[in-house]
């Protein structure tokens, strides 16, 4: 059976992994953004976006995945980009957290930057900046100006981030789902942390292998600087900073 978008959340499993007692966070709290109604009128438009794009002929990923994994490095954009499910998922916590700035590592084609900009766009408020390393990051930031103008697709690694923002700004909000090697993603948490504000969220995509968190990923929500850790679905490792 096709689940709708609101179905699809509520069916997804949640399981905290940690609650500091000062946290502001709590279970509930959680699972009330995740499972709650959207009405935002870019919803529908970005679910056929994401579409419109599954139809493209498949594009050349970075040489970065032939070091990692081998294999064909042809991906359609339907193939690499986040489901409604989780999108909506984006576009909920987002709109809840109403960041001065926000992250994303891998932008795509800007599927789930779009949702994240559209957040943005109805709070008034913000700025994505989102890194893509492959030769179609321009297809992103049209992808997500069709949504908002408050994103910008940088052409580098996500990692180099320092050199395109200003130190003093924090992040508020980052969404990490560049490429899925266990060591990368959890180097690139802990190379954002000390750039994060108090309160800060950190989703975290692809964390599990055959239906179980990766090991290493998941002692990221053991350090000092995490208040709140839950795992989505079999999917995401959502963190939120002290
Ligand atoms: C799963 S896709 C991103 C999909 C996108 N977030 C979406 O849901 O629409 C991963 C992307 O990350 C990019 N990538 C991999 N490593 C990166 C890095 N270190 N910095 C920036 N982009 C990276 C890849 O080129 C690829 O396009």
């Amino acid at each position: 059976m096709l689940r709708t978008g609101l179905e699809a959340r509520e069916a997804l499993a949640i399981r905290v992994q940690r609650r500091d007692p000062d946290a502001r966070w709590t279970e509930e709290a959680f699972r009330h953004l995740v499972q709650r109604k959207l009405s935002a009128p870019q919803l529908p438009a970005i679910a056929q976006l994401a579409a419109d794009m599954s139809i493209f002929a498949p594009r050349r990923l970075h040489n970065a995945y032939a070091e990692w994994k081998g294999g064909s490095l042809m991906r359609r954009p339907g193939e690499i980009a986040v489901s409604s499910t989780y999108g909506e998922i984006l576009y909920s916590l987002v709109a809840d957290l109403r960041p001065a700035l926000a992250f994303e590592a891998g932008a795509g084609f800007g599927i789930s930057g779009s949702y994240i900009a559209a957040a943005l766009q109805n709070q008034r408020n913000g700025q994505l900046v989102s890194f893509e390393i492959g030769e179609y990051w321009d297809v992103a930031q049209r992808n997500i100006a069709a949504i908002s103008p408050r994103a910008r697709v940088i052409n580098d690694a996500f990692e180099n981030f320092s050199a395109h923002v200003r130190s003093s700004a924090p992040v508020d909000f980052a969404f990490i789902d560049a490429i899925h090697d266990p060591e990368v993603i959890e180097r690139q948490v802990r190379q954002l942390h000390g750039f994060t504000s108090p309160g800060a969220v950190v989703v975290v995509d692809d964390v599990f292998q055959a239906g179980v968190p990766n090991r290493s990923v998941a002692t990221l929500a053991e350090e000092r600087w995490v208040s709140f850790a839950a795992f989505l679905g079999t999917r995401q490792l959502v963190l939120v900073m002290r």
